[in-house]
C-alpha cells in the first residue's frame, strides 16, 4: 500500500463493564485482569495526521482544549512506533478534536489514542488488521485498545505484545442498551488514569479485587448473552464499587466522586425501587454512566434533566469502532 501520508479517523470512547484496573507490564500497559466494554455512540474524537517534509517537528493541537507538555510527549512518543514501524522519517502534524471535554472521566485518552492510532496507520500506509490495530492503540492507552472493534467488546489481557487486544462479541444492533451520561462537574480530576493505577498495589482490597474480577468476567459474559438486563446491571454497579474501593483504599487515596456523584447514585438506587430499572458505572472521574434498556430511556433522561445538578446529559447507544473519514481538520 502506497503512504497517504495525510489522514482522518472518528473513534468512539467506550464504558467499562468490567474494569481494567492495574498493569502488569507499565510499559507495554498489559492489564492485570480482561475487561468487557461498549462503544459509546455520542463521545467521540475525530484525528487528522499530516506527514510532510517542510514540517521541522511534529505537532499537536487539540482543539477547544489546553494540553500540557507531557500529554504532547505521549502523543508523540506513540506516533513514533507507528513511524519506527513504517519506516517513516517525516515529522507530523496532528490535529484532534473531542466532542466532550478531557480528563473529566470520560474516557477521552480511549478515543483520542484509538483514532490516533488508525489515523497515524493510514497516513503512514501501513496495512493493519484490526487485531493488530488494537495492540497498538493499547500502547498509548490501555482502554484505547477496546475503542478499535465494534459494538460490545473484549479486551483479552494476555501477558505479552501479541496476544493482549481487543476483539468483538457482539455488533452494535445486538442489543438496544443505552449508557446515558450524567455530567455532575465539568473539573478536571486531579489523578490521572495512568499515574492512579500505580497505586493498586498499596490497596489492602488488591488481591481480593483480582480474584473476583475473573469470576465476574465469566458472569457478565453470560449474561450479556441471554441479555439479562438486572443481573447485567446489578453485576455491573457490583464491579464499579469494587474498583472505587481499591481506589480510595490506595494510598495515596484516590476519591474521584464528588457530592454531586453520590447524589445520583443514591437518585439510581430509589428510582430503581420505583420501578424505573437502570444501574450505574464511574469510571475516573466524578461523572456517572447510567445504564438502561430502551422501554425505560425517557423515563430516565426526564427525570435526569429535571436534576439542577446535572450539567449535561450525553445518551449514547451501542456504535462500531474506529473507522477512517475524508474529513479532514485543516
Ligand atoms: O486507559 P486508561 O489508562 O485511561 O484507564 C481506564 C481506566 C477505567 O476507565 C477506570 C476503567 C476502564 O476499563 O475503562
Amino acid at each position: 500500500m502506497g503512504k497517504k501520508l495525510k489522514a482522518s479517523s472518528i473513534s468512539p470512547a467506550n464504558i467499562a463493564f468490567i474494569k481494567y484496573w492495574g498493569k502488569k507490564d507499565k510499559k507495554l500497559r498489559i492489564p492485570l485482569n480482561s475487561s468487557i466494554s461498549m462503544n459509546l455512540s455520542h463521545v467521540y474524537t475525530h484525528t487528522t495526521v499530516e506527514f510532510a517534509k517542510n514540517f521541522k517537528e511534529d505537532t499537536f493541537k487539540l482543539l477547544n482544549e489546553k494540553t500540557s507538555s507531557m500529554e504532547e510527549k505521549r502523543v508523540f512518543d506513540h506516533i513514533n512506533i507507528i513511524k519506527s514501524k513504517a519506516l517513516i522519517n517525516l515529522k507530523a502534524k496532528i490535529v484532534s478534536v473531542n466532542n466532550f471535554p478531557k480528563s473529566t472521566g470520560l474516557s477521552s485518552s480511549a478515543s483520542g489514542f484509538s483514532a490516533l492510532t488508525m489515523a497515524t496507520v493510514e497516513a503512514a500506509g501501513l496495512n493493519l488488521n484490526k487485531k493488530e490495530l488494537s495492540q497498538l492503540a493499547r500502547l498509548g492507552s490501555g482502554s484505547a485498545c477496546r475503542s478499535i472493534p465494534d459494538g460490545f467488546v473484549k479486551w483479552q489481557a494476555g501477558d505479552s505484545h501479541k496476544n493482549s487486544y481487543a476483539y468483538s462479541l457482539f455488533s452494535p444492533k445486538y442489543w438496544k442498551l443505552y449508557d446515558v451520561i450524567a455530567i455532575v462537574s465539568k473539573q478536571k480530576k486531579l489523578t490521572s488514569s495512568t499515574k492512579g493505577q500505580e497505586l493498586i498495589k498499596t490497596s489492602p482490597f488488591f488481591k481480593k479485587r483480582l480474584k473476583s474480577v475473573n469470576n465476574n468476567l465469566k458472569l457478565l459474559s453470560h449474561y450479556l448473552k441471554k441479555k439479562d438486563f438486572t443481573n447485567f446491571g446489578i453485576l455491573c454497579e457490583q464491579e464499579a464499587l469494587n474498583m472505587h474501593a481499591v481506589m480510595i483504599t490506595s494510598w495515596p487515596s484516590l476519591l474521584y466522586w464528588t457530592p454531586n456523584t453520590l447524589k445520583l447514585i443514591k437518585l439510581i438506587k430509589k428510582w430503581r425501587q420505583n420501578n424505573l430499572e437502570a444501574y450505574f458505572t464511574i469510571n475516573t472521574g466524578q461523572d456517572v454512566h447510567i445504564l438502561v434498556e430502551e422501554a425505560n430511556l425517557e423515563k430516565l433522561s426526564s427525570k435526569l434533566k429535571q436534576l439542577k445538578f446535572v450539567k449535561k446529559i450525553i445518551i449514547n447507544k451501542p456504535t462500531i469502532g474506529v473507522r477512517t473519514t475524508e474529513k479532514h481538520l485543516f
